[in-house]
């Protein structure tokens, strides 16, 4: 068959099965998604998402329109910049965004030869400006079929866990005045760590407002004993937290926190806290589930309107290997259709797929274990949209 035959014929069921999910009163939904590859596994894991929405929109009836824009080192070699208006625009008028990875290796990398200001990073961090991006969902959760791959004792590993991180992702010190300059001779390096009311609250509003819908624990995370923008902190989530009588607060210096998530992370329900804090909680939280390639995230704005990415990086040792893991990519996908589209049934038949191809023990290199069976990144995707059914 040509294959303008074979386009016609599939646009000509796609219309039939369109017409019939009408009929049935189902709600369908055209939804536009901008997808940024990036560096490194980057493009083979949004491949794999992209599969698993496609297979979604077919099961669930609705329509996903993709197109992709370069950020990161992509977008370096291609425009001479990381991330370019035209491409901030593109975002903008989408539905959602997902993002596999950006970044190269910083020894290597001519990407790291270039001024800070023109890196792959400044590309993620200008588009989480640009989009207003402030609250930085990542859970972590540790699953029964993954529990060998933790490295905590069994003790400890035996309870599971189940916590979620909120980071303020558009302040602190990631965005604060930074410059280095030259004292008598002398190289300073400076960088500010800023934080108004107004940020901690809203960030403090989404913690509490998810902490609600979990099991109503919020651990605020700062470093008062020290740092003014920590007190003020503080001082802003107790006001917050007086509109939430049924969700309990309790504060805990970032130092103790980090100390805590390897001796009992069964704790955690929300930990709630500044830029800086939780990069490296929610990298250290990530590690204890066994395996950073699982992690999802989500950054969302005071609308709906959000950006998902696997909590891990580009990992470019491995790039091009297909050996990657994509389920972090898949469940950040299974996170953007329940936050920005509110497709609840369909992030549940995403996320049931991963833990039965997990329990049917298909594992990439990440998460291998003794007696389980393993695949590439291309077959972990086949697999979990050959699993995936209607809920
Ligand atoms: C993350 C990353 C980024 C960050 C880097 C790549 C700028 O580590 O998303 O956690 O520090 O926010
Ligand atoms: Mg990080």
């Amino acid at each position: 068959m040509s294959s303008e035959a074979f386009f016609d014929i599939a646009f000509l069921w796609y219309q039939h099965s369109y017409a019939v999910y009408e009929q049935k009163g189902v709600e369908i939904m055209e939804l536009h998604i901008t997808c940024i590859p990036g560096d490194g596994i980057g493009p083979e894991i949004v491949a794999e998402a992209k599969k698993v929405l496609v297979k979604i929109a077919s099961v669930y009836g609705h329509k996903m329109v993709f197109e992709d824009i370069l950020m990161g080192g992509a977008s370096i070699d291609a425009y001479g910049v990381p991330l370019t208006d035209e491409a901030v625009a593109k975002a903008k008028a989408a539905d959602a965004v997902l993002m596999g990875s950006i970044g190269g290796d910083t020894t290597t990398s001519p990407w790291y030869k270039l001024p800070p200001n023109l890196r792959p990073e400044a590309g993620l961090l200008g588009i989480r400006k640009a989009l207003n991006l402030f609250a930085n969902l990542r859970p972590a959760v540790l699953y029964d079929e993954l529990a060998g791959a933790c490295p905590l004792k069994e003790e400890i590993s035996g309870q599971g866990f189940d916590l979620l991180i909120m980071r303020e992702l558009t302040g602190g010190l990631y965005f604060g005045e930074r410059k280095t300059i030259e004292e008598n001779g002398v190289l300073k390096a400076i960088d500010t760590l800023t934080y108004d009311e107004n940020e901690i609250r809203r960030i403090a509003v989404k913690g509490f407002d998810i902490a609600r819908k979990r099991r109503g624990k919020v651990t605020s995370v700062d470093k008062a004993n020290v740092l003014d923008s920590s007190r003020l902190w503080r001082k802003v989530v107790e006001e917050v937290a007086k509109d939430y009588p049924e969700v309990t607060l309790e504060h805990m210096l970032v130092d103790n926190c980090a100390m805590q998530l390897v001796k009992d992370p069964a704790q955690f329900d929300v930990i709630l806290t500044e830029n800086m804090f939780g990069d490296i909680l929610s990298d250290e939280a990530s590690m204890v589930t066994g395996s950073i390639g699982m992690l999802a995230s989500a950054s969302l704005n005071d609308s709906k309107f959000g950006l998902y990415e696997p909590s891990h990086g580009s990992a470019p040792d491995i790039a091009g290997k297909d050996i990657a893991n994509p389920i972090a990519t898949v469940l950040s996908a299974a996170m953007m259709l329940r936050y920005s589209f509110d497709l609840d049934r369909e992030a549940d038949a995403v996320e049931a797929a991963v833990k039965q191809v997990l329990k049917e023990g298909f594992r990439t290199g990440d998460i291998m274990s003794e007696g389980c069976k393993r695949v590439g990144c291309s077959e972990m995707g086949d697999l979990l949209v050959s699993r995936i059914n209607r809920l």
